[in-house]
């Protein structure tokens, strides 16, 4: 039986040492930094597994190994949900993301067909395109709202592009994920109707291109969603569109707030910018660095069958949080993890995932942020906050920062 406490839900099995008074969407100490908040677990009396009273109740998995090793046992720790509260996570409506192998595999694969690598590759001019035209406006002004003029554009012109639709609908697309991601409302029944909403409008916005493109041979994310069969049959219509849902909010907000906190860093750290107008071919290795220092993702499993884990029981139904920063910034799994270095022999990360989920968007998300860095040093290579910017961070399933505002 579960008792609620006035700071939320423990239920029986979980031990009293076990319980910590973390609000992962909520974290103490994130005003200095969402990812510092998360030192908070670095304390030694700290346990591999922990439980948070809240957001539902779940535990969350405190060290590098740990998460990874949990990222690669679907076995025990299902996508099946996979985000906290659970209530939430299992009105999420994208696919194939929610199915565990085997089931999972094929369908994965036919996501890959079009992110591979050597897709992604012949990707770079339409996406160094796509950077220069909103940047070439931008850099003139000597100032901008780099979240608003750039981050929240930019994978918008990408998904679109990918998808061959034309760049005028981005406004229009633009309000629908946000609806779907953050849709503005004072109950949870008001949120899931205004999402249920946004993903109809979707819907209803695909379809008819699904219907042009099936039985075709385009190559477009659309084409390859629609046509690719699985398992030898044809993907079903819901399934198709749960799958474009996902693939256009998987590369939205992860873009959007990466690029937020990597340019907020950047604004402050002009040595940092330096070295890398110094070195612009160094950018994509220097690139993983920045993925490693700035995780935003914090996604979670639910418990398949009771499993036992440095020395506590989970059970069945629970969910656990893997807090993809609690990998990245273990002094375990890497030196002086706050610190930006692009001299550290090897890396380890989870930003992206771990295991059959690791991100399907990898290699285009590494090329956005190189492209990015690329083609803004260019045009800006220097640029400050501005003086009355106060660039705020918030938690959430994908962490964000607001204000950041730059000048140059
Ligand atoms: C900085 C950028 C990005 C970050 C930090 C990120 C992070 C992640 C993480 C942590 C997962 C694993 C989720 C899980 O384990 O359940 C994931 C999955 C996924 N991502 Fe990304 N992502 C990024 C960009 C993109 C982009 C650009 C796309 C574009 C298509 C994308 C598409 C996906 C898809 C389709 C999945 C689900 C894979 C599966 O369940 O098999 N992501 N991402």
């Amino acid at each position: 039986m579960a008792s609620a406490s006035l700071t939320g839900v423990v239920p029986d099995h979980v031990p009293a040492g076990r319980v910590v008074d973390f609000d992962i969407y909520n974290p103490v100490g994130i005003e200095e930094g969402f990812q510092e908040s998360w030192t908070f677990f670095q304390r030694p009396e700290i346990p591999e597994i922990v439980w948070s009273p809240y957001n539902g109740g779940h535990w969350i998995a405190t060290r590098g190994e740990t998460i990874r090793h949990i990222f690669r046992d679907p076995a025990h720790f299902s996508n099946e949900v996979n985000l906290v509260p659970r209530v939430a996570g299992e009105k999420m409506a994208t696919f194939p993301n929610r199915l565990d192998p085997p089931e999972h595999g094929p369908y994965r694969a036919a996501l890959d067909k079009g992110l591979k690598l050597q897709s992604v590759r012949h990707m770079d001019e339409d996406i160094r395109a796509i950077a220069r035209n909103l940047i070439a406006p931008i850099a003139p002004a000597g100032e901008c709202h780099f979240t608003k003029a750039y981050a929240e554009v930019f994978p918008v012109h990408v998904f679109l592009t990918l998808a061959d639709l034309p760049l005028a609908d981005t406004a229009m697309l633009k309000d629908i994920a946000a609806q779907i991601t953050r849709p503005e409302a004072d109950s949870d029944a008001e949120a899931a109707r205004l999402v249920d909403e946004a993903s109809k409008a979707f819907h209803a916005y695909v379809n008819p291109v699904l219907d042009k493109r099936k039985g075709g041979d385009g190559t477009d994310i659309l084409s390859r969603a629609i046509n690719t069969p699985v398992n030898g049959e044809p993907i079903t219509r819901d399934q198709a569109l749960r799958m474009i849902t996902l693939l256009l909010l998987g590369g939205l907000d992860t873009v959007v707030n990466f690029l937020g906190f990597l340019m907020n860093h950047l604004a402050t750290n002009p040595d940092t910018v330096k070295a890398l107008v110094a070195e612009p071919e160094r950018i994509p290795r220097m690139v993983e660095e920045f993925f490693r220092r700035f995780p935003v993702v914090s996604i979670a499993r639910s418990i398949a069958a009771d499993v036992e884990l440095d020395g506590v029981t989970m059970k069945k139904g629970d969910m656990i949080v893997l807090p993809t920063a609690l990998h990245n910034l273990d002094p375990q799994a890497n030196e002086d993890p706050l610190a930006v270095r692009f001299d550290r022999g090897s890396l380890s990360h989870s930003t992206f995932g771990e295991g059959p989920h690791r991100c399907a968007g990898l290699h285009l998300a590494r090329l956005e942020v190189t492209v990015t860095l690329q083609e803004w040093l260019k045009k800006i290579p220097e640029f400050r906050l501005a003086s009355d910017a106060r660039p705020t961070h918030h938690s959430g399933l994908v962490a964000s920062v607001d204000d950041v505002r730059l000048e140059w």
